[in-house]
């Protein structure tokens, strides 16, 4: 079956350029200047469109176990929203539970996932419990393609690892050339301020931000970075968001260590006036790190144009406001964190570019491109060229929405971007070749598990 996508512009991270594509079954097969195929099976017209690869969101949690509940969106929903949005390719978490081994953990999560996820996934551990049986393991997890571990400096008693833990799972990531991707936060400081600002009877969602400042985000990624230092392992820090942490970052990056990081849409576009909505809607923007002062945002732009941010991903992980984010009226410590966003991400960061924060490139590469390359899924996934899957957007850079719960695809009760007015939308996605969104709807998908390489950058 061939597929020819007429009359667009091509987007790669240097930019545009006016081509057709010209796909075979699942695979790209030719990138040709404009008119040299006249026709095919299926002809897609992407006049005035930009046709980009398709979105890699590195960080999501599809039906996470957390606070007692469980992320509310399902493998089968949380892809269908990423489809919407332009993403085809999702990894998500797989999360190991204390006393539990690595190997059932994957097994535990590819029952969840396999046959039901709507776009192509792959999988990071978070490995909690720490011992010679679990690091033994993560070789295992590796062969099955599995090259990257979160780790966690917060959640104590959760998924909380000491630095001598933490050491230990970075010689093996060493050993392996594998990943290790870091929740920077000193959990064991925040506890503190957490159990004094509940005594002093200030349990409202706004003191989940301020204790979490961003100086314990900036003193967890420094101290994660020395640990990579001492051991020589890659480092990637998930989710990050205040400016201390980033100036880390740049300082190891100047030094030509392998640390990488990765912020989120939330920390760019929402800020800690959001969680002190009253009336308990700021339970709706609890996640960790918490979302920071506004001035935050301009370093994270800015560290988006130089690399010190090179990835972005959603952190994906929502909880529905009525009946999970209730858990927490009255003690912000027992909301479950995490917010919705794998539907927006690609149109959050398109507004970037309208806003001449970054350029067209940039919005490819920190999409779609980097998490390809830093997660092992290069040439195969985020480019458009011969030989690649034919997981392809067309993107309609002038069409004007409006997000809101009311028409977005997440199986969550409230949008984080309610009313938010964008510029540029998906028209048309296809993953592997077959078109999953279209001006019609949804027309299924067929995901499937993406075993790994390593991470693609290390020098
Ligand atoms: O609040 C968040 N980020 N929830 C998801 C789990 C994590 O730490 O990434
Ligand atoms: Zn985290
Ligand atoms: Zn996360």
């Amino acid at each position: 079956m061939r597929t020819l996508i007429r009359g667009g512009t091509v987007l790669s991270t240097t930019g545009g350029t006016p081509a057709d594509v010209l796909i075979e079954d699942e695979r790209i097969v030719a990138v040709t200047e404009p008119g040299v195929f006249e026709t095919a099976g299926t002809v897609l017209d992407a006049t005035g469109k930009y046709v980009l690869p398709g979105g890699i969101d590195a960080h999501t949690h599809m039906e996470m176990p957390f606070g007692g509940t469980f992320s509310a969106d399902t493998f089968e929903t949380g892809t269908t929203a990423a489809a919407w949005g332009g993403t085809t390719t999702i990894i998500d978490f797989a999360v190991q539970a204390k006393g539990t081994s690595l190997v059932s953990t994957l097994d535990k999560w590819h029952e969840k996932a396999d046959g039901n996820c709507a776009i192509d996934y792959g999988f990071h551990m978070i490995v909690s419990d720490v011992n010679d049986s679990t690091l033994k393991e993560m070789e295992t997890c590796i062969g099955a393609g599995v090259t990257s571990f979160k780790m966690f400096m917060a959640y104590p008693g959760v998924f909380y690892s000491t630095d001598g833990e933490i050491l230990r799972a970075m010689q093996k990531a060493t050993e392996t050339g594998s990943t290790i991707m870091m929740h920077a936060e000193n959990g064991i400081a925040i506890d503190e301020l957490v159990a004094q600002s509940l005594a002093a009877g200030r349990t409202d969602p706004v003191q989940h931000g301020y204790t979490r400042p961003s100086d314990l985000e900036g003193e967890a990624t420094s101290r994660a970075i020395t640990l990579a230092r001492v051991t020589g392992a890659p480092l990637y820090i998930v989710h990050l968001s205040a400016a201390e942490a980033l100036s880390a970052v740049a300082e190891a990056r100047n030094e030509g260590q392998n640390v990488f990081a990765e912020t989120c849409p939330q920390y760019l576009y929402l800020s800690i006036e959001d969680l002190a909505k009253p009336d308990f809607e700021g339970a709706k923007y609890v996640a960790s790190p918490p979302l920071r002062e506004k001035h935050h945002q301009a370093d994270l732009w800015r560290g988006l144009r130089t690399n010190d941010l090179s990835v972005v991903s959603t952190d994906h992980c929502p909880f529905c406001f009525k009946d999970q984010k209730e858990l927490g009226r009255g003690d912000f410590s027992k909301i479950p964190n995490g917010m919705p966003g794998v539907e927006h991400r690609m149109d959050l960061l398109h507004q970037g570019v309208v806003a001449g924060e970054i350029s067209l490139g940039r919005w490819v590469e920190a999409c779609a491109t980097t998490p390809a390359r830093m997660f092992g899924l290069y040439p195969r996934k985020g480019v458009i060229a011969p030989g690649s899957d034919a997981d392809i957007v067309i993107y309609d850079p002038v069409a004007r929405q409006t997000l809101s719960a009311e028409t977005h695809h997440m199986a969550v009760d409230y949008s984080a971007y309610e009313g938010f007015e964008l510029t540029g939308k998906v028209e048309t996605v296809l993953s592997r070749g077959k078109v999953v969104v279209s001006p019609g709807g949804f027309s299924g998908g067929r995901g499937k598990f993406l075993s790994r390489d390593l991470c693609q950058y290390l020098n």
